[in-house]
């Protein structure tokens, strides 16, 4: 897995792309207004959606950019160069339509939809300049997203920047080119907020038992500082673990159970390898 080398998104290195965005909901929403806050001019935002929700109707009013209610009546003067389709696995062979006029041929169309893979949205998009799979995470609504993208075959490594460059927009992005590790990007990483949020919350009701009174602003502090800790400098959160850890001390004695053998790191791998198991069926079924 390559990360791409860091550079810097600023609106000029998008501001040479149109894009055409189907769907709207969370993750639509999520791209629209970071589109917005690198101030891309909104005669190259078009947006797709069937029901607009009041935050769209609302980010419509402060932007004025275009929203139609269905594919065909984008007019065919508009041609995308940056297509998102951020609809749900069972709406995606509702964007039949897109291939009428060969309305995505100058276009990459990149696709968020969990579990479809490249050889089922090649058959859905069928004249495009390439396809290309992201796989995201919730924290992308305060642009702190994790992706991983896969881009099909055929796209060329200069086609490749913008793409970065507009998946940046939510956060960090990494290249993977082996599409089947998408499955373990969405068990580690997909799911992982919620592997966070069960730590911080399991804290929290601990401290509750322990009797403190509101203990939730205390925990988020101790995950927070620990996080900027690790930020702020070289070392490796092992090292920084072992730097907590005196011997004979009291995180020695929560670590011999939290650490051994049958402890987190095993329990993790159980419960992501469950999680992988169920993304590679999901995709099968979906
Ligand atoms: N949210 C995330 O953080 C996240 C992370 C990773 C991946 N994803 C993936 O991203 C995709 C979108 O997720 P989401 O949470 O944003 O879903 P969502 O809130 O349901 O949004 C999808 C929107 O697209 C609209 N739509 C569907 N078909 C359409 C069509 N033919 N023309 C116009 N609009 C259409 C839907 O309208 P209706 O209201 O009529 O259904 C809905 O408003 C999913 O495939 C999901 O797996 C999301």
């Amino acid at each position: 897995m390559e990360i791409m080398p860091k550079k810097k998104t600023t609106a000029s290195s998008l501001n040479k792309e149109k894009f055409l965005i189907i769907g709207a909901g969370n993750m639509g929403i999520a791209v629209i207004k970071s589109l917005f806050n690198h101030r891309i001019s909104s005669k190259k935002i078009v947006v797709i959606e069937k029901n607009q929700s009041r935050e769209l109707k609302k980010l419509k009013r402060l932007n004025k950019f275009e929203i139609k209610n269905s594919i065909d009546k984008i007019n065919n003067l508009y041609q995308p160069t940056i297509t998102l389709i951020a609809v749900k696995p069972n709406q995606l062979k509702t964007l039949n339509g897109l291939n009428k006029d060969n309305k995505l041929s100058n276009s990459i169309v990149v696709s968020v939809v969990a579990g479809k893979k490249i050889k089922d949205l090649n058959k859905v998009f069928k004249k495009t300049s390439g396809i290309v799979r992201a796989m995201t995470n919730t924290p992308v609504s305060v642009n702190m997203g994790t992706t991983i993208v896969y881009f099909e075959r055929k796209i060329k490594i200069k086609q490749k920047r913008p793409i970065f460059d507009f998946m940046s927009l939510l956060g960090q992005v990494s290249e993977t080119k082996k599409e089947n590790l998408i499955d373990d990007f969405t068990a580690i990483f997909g799911s992982g907020p919620a592997y966070i949020y069960l730590f911080i919350n399991s804290l929290i009701e601990i401290a509750k038992k322990s009797g403190f009174k509101n203990p939730e602003g205390m925990v988020l502090q101790t995950f927070l500082g620990s996080i900027l800790l690790l930020l702020s400098g070289q070392k490796k959160p092992s090292d920084l673990q072992k730097k907590v850890t005196s011997k004979g001390g009291t995180t020695e004695a929560a670590l011999s159970i939290l650490a051994s053998n049958e402890g987190l790191k095993s329990i993790l791998t159980k419960a992501v390898k469950k999680a992988a198991k169920r993304s590679r069926e999901l995709s099968k079924i979906i």
